[in-house]
């Protein structure tokens, strides 16, 4: 039996069977069916899956090192890809899918945890929804429905939704940033500007550990339209974006203080920084 504990982040890649059997026992459903929520994720409390795992669920390494990690709450299952699936994608797919599939189970980590300390009340839940609003709630929650669709940090959606529950950005979070010329007087426009072709493309990539002597920031430049760049490596650490986007940011090396919307979640949660001086000019 072949298992892969990933300790930092507490995810356990195990076979689909055994990932089924363990959410079986651990929401009591009895009978022989798949019809088990949640097949390619599941959260639970470290002891219980040390209580509720057979010997065939568990290798015995992974075993003794969960018995170990006492201060691990919850434990991350994800199952195993099928040898189809991992045949037919492409490596980097595959690692994704896997991520996706944490990610998703860490959200329910986070908000059971929440409305369990009492942090997260019932009304403060509906109020956020109702703020969303009910048809893009419903939207996002069709999404979620479909389980592989929630992806990991680095979507838009789920990159937004991780900032409204923590107030920051949550690793491997990527911003693209494409840069069009602007027009004027476009069709019926004559006052202000439209866009028009795409003069620069450039990215931003949160990654604590591979860019730990940046601040976890790591900038790209893709270049412009006419030389657009298939791939980019991360621009050094003297290029212009580091100095400007670590100085100059009121959240986490991003212009959060452009946004109206995300300010006020970010004044609310504290993670304006301190050095944030909305009248300092470059
Ligand atoms: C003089 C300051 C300055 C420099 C230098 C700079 N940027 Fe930015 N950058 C900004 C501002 C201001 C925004 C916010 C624009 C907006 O959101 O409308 C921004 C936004 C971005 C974003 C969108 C996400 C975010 O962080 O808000 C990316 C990605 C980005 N810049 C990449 C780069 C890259 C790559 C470089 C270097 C090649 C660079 N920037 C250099 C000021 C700068």
């Amino acid at each position: 039996m072949e298992q892969t504990f990933r300790a930092a982040e507490g995810v356990l890649l195990v076979e689909g069977r055994v990932l089924r059997h363990l959410i079986k026992a651990h929401r009591h459903v009895k009978g022989l069916g798949l019809g088990v929520p949640h097949v390619h994720c599941y959260a639970m409390p470290r002891d219980a899956l040390l209580r509720l795992a057979s010997p065939e669920d568990l290798d015995p390494n992974v075993r003794n090192h969960l018995t170990r990690a006492t201060d691990l709450r919850s434990v991350i299952l994800v199952a195993k890809l099928s040898q189809a699936d991992v045949s037919r994608l492409p490596p980097e797919e595959v690692t994704n899918k896997l991520w996706r599939a944490a990610f998703h189970a860490r959200i329910h980590v986070e908000i059971e945890q929440r409305m369990d300390s009492g942090a997260l009340l019932e009304a403060t839940l509906r109020e956020r929804i109702d703020r969303i609003g009910q048809t893009e709630f419903d939207e996002v929650r069709e999404i979620l429905r479909q389980d592989d669709l929630l992806l990991p940090p680095g979507g838009d959606r789920e990159a937004y939704a991780e900032f409204l529950r923590s107030g920051t950005w949550p690793d491997k979070t990527m911003f693209i940033l494409e840069i069009r010329r602007a027009e004027t007087n476009v069709s019926i426009n004559n006052g202000g500007h439209t866009q028009g072709d795409v003069a620069l493309i450039e990215a931003a990539v949160k990654d604590t550990t591979r860019f730990a002597s940046t601040g976890g920031w790591g900038y790209f430049d893709f270049g412009g339209r006419d030389r657009l760049a298939e791939s980019a490596a991360p621009l050094p650490s003297t290029a212009r974006c580091y100095a400007c986007h670590s100085s100059h940011t009121a959240v986490d090396n991003t212009f959060v203080q452009f946004y109206p919307e995300l300010f006020a979640v970010a004044k609310a949660k504290g993670t304006v920084k301190a050095t944030y001086d909305p009248n300092r000019k470059p």
